[in-house]
């Protein structure tokens, strides 16, 4: 079979939001330290900051950051990480059962953001603090001076305030493995209050409540209905969080991750408005998707498998070309979806479940699921338009039928269009889109991400076996651009 696209400018979802290609560096396993963070490596500048790392972050377009957690938030005291390093406690830090040195904090964290050039969403511990820590943070963070928290940041070395916009209240609060978890009421009450001393301290922040943890939850559906209908008019956005096992269920179910993520879209958004209705409000929020990501959850042997290490090796996932088109997939849903999910974070930047691995005192290296992310933060620019698609189906065990194609397209300033699509299926798959008020230049390009082995992955020793390569064969063809995409791919198709 064959697929078809159809494409017009006219149609349109939404402006592509930068905030879209966001990271997460929590406090887990290997991300922060031997992550990004190693003094006394080769690598490492001044401050202890992997300059190979940093540098990978940048090619990959990584634009928001969430820290410092995750589930590490709820247990967390952001006092311990700021100041001198030497007067910094070591602590038990119960979400992964980790000895915290606290050697990297807020100043180190926002000195890397800013080599990398990216935004920050900051998360507080809504977990075993509240109100009083959130605002007294928010004081030390944003304000200029004159006050306590201020005045000790200038202390710290830092005059201008950072000026950090998102703000979770919380992480995972319906989780029972979360530190501090909470019922709905509870915590709807708490991201009540918190929100409004916090807006007190800086009105210009945006704030995220957090919805369930993940699709699966019992109370899925009905926590965010709760939880907004006490905070609905204090917040900007509702979280949302999904991670799709590659080694739960069949293959093809696996392949068809990004249907659970578009349901999940959609059942989170309508839980939104449906508030917004009962409540007679006229506005509505966003989503932040701020943790998503293939991981093979199936094979972590939880929370008490671990036994007080410090920065231990915690799901360290290796991806393979398969993940990849997953990933690509996932990246490609949440474009199709930009008029309401306004951030996103794949979980996590370095080694736990990650693009980017290390080894201590050693290499850095791209994961497969690295290019697809790359390709389209860098390709992904100005407005998202609406595909209407038609492929060829496959059948899945979780799912029923799925379309072998996923496939979104943008288009920038300069009227250059990049269509991302990822094929599902076994065999190439030849597309034709209809370009209709589109330009027909006769530059065209197309990139792939595939592999005859799709179990191929990239590892220390061989760390470019997976790597996007050019494709021959896209052509325009009258109002039609035909190009063919490999068994089980993620691609990048351009057209100026
Ligand atoms: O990203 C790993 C963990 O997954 C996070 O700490 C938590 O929020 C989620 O359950």
């Amino acid at each position: 079979g064959s697929a078809k696209l159809t494409l017009d400018p006219a149609f349109e979802v939404g402006p592509v939001e930068r905030r879209l290609f966001g990271s997460f560096v929590e406090h887990m396993g290997r991300c922060v330290y031997t992550g990004v963070f190693e003094p006394g490596h080769p690598e490492a500048d001044g401050d202890g900051l992997r300059r190979d790392v940093i540098e990978l972050t940048r090619e990959m377009g990584v634009t928001a950051v969430r820290y410092p957690g995750g589930n590490f938030v709820s247990n967390y005291d952001w006092e311990d990480g700021v100041g001198p390093s030497a007067d910094r406690p070591t602590r038990l830090d119960l979400a992964w059962r980790q000895i915290e040195t606290n050697a990297f904090g807020l100043g180190e964290f926002m000195t890397w953001l800013r080599e990398v050039d990216a935004e920050p969403v900051m998360a507080v511990n809504l977990g075993t603090r509240g109100v009083r820590a959130a605002r007294d943070l928010l004081e030390y963070t944003n304000f200029p001076g004159g006050t306590r928290w201020s005045d000790l940041r200038i202390k710290h070395g830092t005059r201008e305030p950072y000026g950090i916009k998102v703000w979770c209240l919380g992480n995972e609060m319906d989780g029972p493995w979360q530190i501090g978890g909470k019922t709905a009421e509870e915590y709807g009450r708490l991201a009540l209050e918190t929100a409004k001393a916090m807006r007190r301290v800086d009105p210009s922040i945006e704030l995220v409540a957090c919805g369930s943890s993940n699709p699966h939850m019992p109370t899925f559906g009905s926590w965010e209905a709760t939880v907004l209908e006490h905070c609905y008019d204090q917040v900007d956005y509702i979280s949302t969080h999904a991670y799709y096992d590659a080694v739960g269920g069949d293959r093809a179910s696996f392949l068809a991750s990004a249907v659970q993520m578009e349901r999940q879209i959609h059942d989170v958004i309508s839980t939104a408005d449906h508030v917004a209705a009962k409540l007679g409000s006229r506005k509505r929020l966003k989503l932040s998707f701020d943790e998503w990501n293939v991981w093979s959850q199936s094979l972590f042997g939880g929370e008490q498998s671990l036994d007080w290490e410090q920065a231990p090796r915690i799901i360290e996932e290796d991806y393979d070309v398969a993940g990849a088109a997953v990933v690509g997939s996932l990246l490609i849903t949440l474009l199709n979806n930009a008029d309401r999910v306004g951030i996103a974070c794949q979980a996590q930047l370095a080694n736990v479940i990650a693009p980017i691995r290390t080894e201590p005192g050693g290499p850095a290296w791209r994961q497969t699921i690295f290019h697809p992310f790359a390709l389209t933060a860098a390709h992904a620019r100005g407005r998202v338009l609406r595909v209407q698609a038609t492929a060829p189906n496959m059948p899945t065990e979780e799912f029923g039928e799925v379309p072998v194609l996923a496939a979104a397209a943008t288009l920038d300033d300069e009227r250059r269009l990049s269509v991302f699509a990822v094929n599902r299926g076994d065999e190439p798959l030849p597309l034709e889109i209809d370009l209709r008020g589109l330009p027909r230049g006769t530059d065209i390009s197309h990139i792939t991400v595939a592999d005859a082995d799709t179990a191929a992955r990239n590892t220390e020793r061989e760390p470019r076996r997976v790597e996007p390569r050019a494709l021959d064969g896209a052509v325009i063809d009258g109002d039609r651009l035909k190009a063919v995409l490999p068994p089980i791919s993620f691609n990048v198709l351009k057209a100026q």
